[in-house]
């Protein structure tokens, strides 16, 4: 864990509007190396609009943003394609493109950045999808013969195309059956422990907040609210973050706490998910 204390990402006083709308008001933010990171905050509350500002899809209005040591500041084009190929994105909506097979969707990235001839592109997609659960029959089918989560796991496995340090994954189970939530659950755990990625989340699922999340920052009134693991979270005074864990949801992320509390204690993982765990290899 020598490495857990680097910053990866560093955001400093960053605010963003839309016209009148104001969106962040001086956010400050930091991402430790290897840790699964993940944002929450009610909708609205500029969750995405931080995520697009972190891979270079929007700037803001001031503050600055370091990712990987790079400020993204008035960042040269070259340096940000530089920069674009150390990351992996998987978006809220999949982001595949219709037109494409699965396979050419998760080649398309090596297309782009390598020089690599056809013939290799397609090996490596292919092993990039069979390292997200994806029988290989899949690659050759289009995005609308997907279910939801095959289209989580192609974009996934896109996302991981050209062996990035860091992924980010805005809402990677939403839309999700309970079984198949489950089983992105248990990529995203594989993907750190196999590869040390640093992982930056948006989601609102409890399972992925409680279970896999390092830290968790709490997205309300323009800032971060307050920074912890989950349990740390829940024992904070401060209003915005009692609405998560008192309001409607509340009752469901205590039965979390009070699963977390009896994993701890007796059982493993999976089963204290109350998900099935996928297949053993
Ligand atoms: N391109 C845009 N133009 C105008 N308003 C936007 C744009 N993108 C986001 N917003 C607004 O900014 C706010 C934050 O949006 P978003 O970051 O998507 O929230 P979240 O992901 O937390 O639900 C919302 O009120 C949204 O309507
Ligand atoms: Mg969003």
């Amino acid at each position: 864990m020598n490495a857990a204390s680097q910053t990866v990402i560093e955001i400093s006083k960053v605010s963003t509007r839309f016209g009148d709308h104001v969106v962040h008001t001086g956010l400050d933010l930091e991402v430790r190396s290897g840790e699964i990171f993940a944002l929450i905050g009610g909708s609205g509350s500029g969750k995405s609009t931080l995520l697009r500002e972190m891979i270079l899809l929007q700037r803001p209005d001031a503050g600055s943003i370091r990712v990987l040591g790079v400020d993204l500041h008035e960042i040269a084009d070259d340096a940000a394609l530089a920069l674009r190929q150390r990351w992996g994105v998987m978006f809220q909506h999949g982001g595949l493109f219709g037109s494409l097979t699965v396979k050419e969707n998760v080649g398309l990235p090596l297309r782009e950045h390598t020089g690599l001839d056809d013939v290799l592109i397609d090996e490596i997609a292919a092993w990039k999808l069979a390292m997200t659960g994806l029988q290989p029959e899949v690659g050759a089918q289009y995005p609308s013969e997907l279910s939801g989560g095959m289209m989580k796991r192609a974009s996934l496995a896109r996302a991981l195309a050209l062996d990035p340090e860091l992924l980010f994954l805005d809402e990677p189970t939403a839309g999700l059956d309970p079984d198949s939530a489950g089983e992105v659950d248990q990529l995203v755990r594989r993907l750190r422990e196999l590869f040390g990625l640093t992982i930056v989340m948006i989601t609102h699922d409890l399972d992925l907040l409680w279970q896999l999340a390092d830290r968790v920052a709490v997205l309300a009134e323009g800032k971060v609210q307050g920074v912890g693991s989950m349990t740390e979270l829940s024992q904070m005074d401060n209003p915005a973050i009692r609405k998560f864990f008192d309001g409607p949801r509340g009752r469901a992320a205590q039965e979390q706490e009070r699963k977390q509390e009896q994993q701890q204690t007796q059982v493993p993982t999976s089963e204290a998910t109350g998900r099935p765990s996928s297949k053993p290899k």
